[in-house]
């Protein structure tokens, strides 16, 4: 059992009213070690998602049926980068070096979203990724802009107003195939069976088993439950999906006018076990793609550092 001293009690008392008060907590601010562990975690684990999320979507870039569609895609993926790039920074604000970050991940100690190790199979799945998996990270990261940890907040504020655009593309690219011809339409179809479940495993275990919950809503790194959450994705993608004309995959999904909210069939947990302890479709793919991209950059890490040794040695020499 550790042994606080006094002052550790004191410092954490003060920590957790100051949360309470609804004060964001700022790099420099005294946090309790467990705390400061645990954003690493989260946010470092939610970076390596926007990085390897591109590669689904970067797959089907040189295929866009139009010019217009590959303008859009490019622009999505693109910004898919520069959301890791915030969260690697808002990381660092932390203490946690991208070296160690990256390492993590290619060593398999470090997560990404589970979603990202399904194949993109189709130009349909392109925008299926758009309106399901961008919406579920937009309901997710919506409540994400109030965390208490000042950094991870102001990332999510820049990133959730392009993760709408996101969502918008994918549900537009949708519509001309639903309203297209039969095949594009069944082509829809095939996407929204094989991506719906893995959508709703985005959210996370169900609380009663989400390891991290209790001390993340205590501390308001989570300000909604991964049930909450998954149950507003659920609420308001359905009657997207309605619209399309497109059947949910669920035969237990039905409105339950008591509870105010669609009840819904229960997750696969064992494929979401499965692919989150790296025995998913794609898990050796996305980690081998991203190992080789990361060694072919190697020379502008290089470059980057002599350049800034030049600089330092520039400084002192003046
Ligand atoms: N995929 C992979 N791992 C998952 C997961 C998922 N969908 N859901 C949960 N896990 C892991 C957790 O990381 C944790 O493992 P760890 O201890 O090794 O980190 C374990 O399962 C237990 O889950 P918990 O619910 O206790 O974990 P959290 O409290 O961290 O909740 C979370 C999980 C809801 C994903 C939370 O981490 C979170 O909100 N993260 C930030 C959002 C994020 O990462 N989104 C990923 C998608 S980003 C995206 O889609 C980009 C878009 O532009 C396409």
């Amino acid at each position: 059992m550790t042994i606080y001293s006094k002052t550790e009690v004191q410092l954490e008392d003060s920590f957790q009213a100051r949360v309470d008060d609804e004060q964001k907590i700022e790099p420099k601010d005294w946090m309790p070690e467990v705390y400061r562990k645990n954003l690493i975690r989260q946010i470092s684990q939610h970076a390596h998602s926007e990085v390897i999320g591109m590669q689904p979507e970067g797959n089907w870039i040189t295929r866009a049926p139009t010019l217009r569609r590959k303008m859009v895609l490019l622009a999505k993926v693109q910004d898919e980068a520069g959301h890791g790039l915030y969260l690697y920074s808002s990381a660092e604000t932390l203490g946690a070096s991208r070296e160690e970050m990256i390492d993590a991940l290619h060593q398999g100690k470090a997560k990404y979203a589970s979603i990202f190790n399904y194949p993109s199979l189709t130009w349909a799945d392109v925008g299926t990724i758009g309106w399901l998996v961008d919406g579920a990270a937009i309901v997710n990261q919506i409540s994400l802009q109030r965390t208490s940890y000042g950094p991870y907040a102001r990332a999510m504020i820049r990133i959730c107003k392009e993760e709408s655009f996101h969502q918008r593309q994918g549900y537009e690219s949708l519509m001309a195939l639903a309203f297209g011809s039969p095949e594009q339409k069944a082509m829809a179809q095939d996407a929204l069976n094989r991506w719906w479940w893995p959508s709703l495993m985005m959210f996370g275990p169900h609380d009663a088993e989400s390891a991290h919950s209790a001390k993340s809503m205590q501390w308001k790194i989570k300000r909604k439950s991964n049930d909450e959450l998954r149950q507003a994705f659920v609420d308001q993608t359905v009657p997207q999906a309605d619209y399309l004309g497109l059947t949910i995959p669920d035969p237990d999904l039905k409105w339950n006018e008591q509870r105010g909210h669609y009840d819904f069939g229960e997750i696969d947990w064992e494929e979401f076990q499965q692919v989150i302890s790296g025995n998913g479709p794609c898990n050796r793919e996305r980690l081998v793609n991203h190992r080789s991209a990361h060694e072919e950059g190697q020379w502008v890490r290089d470059a980057v550092r002599a350049y800034e040794a030049k600089q330092k040695k520039r400084e002192k020499a003046a």
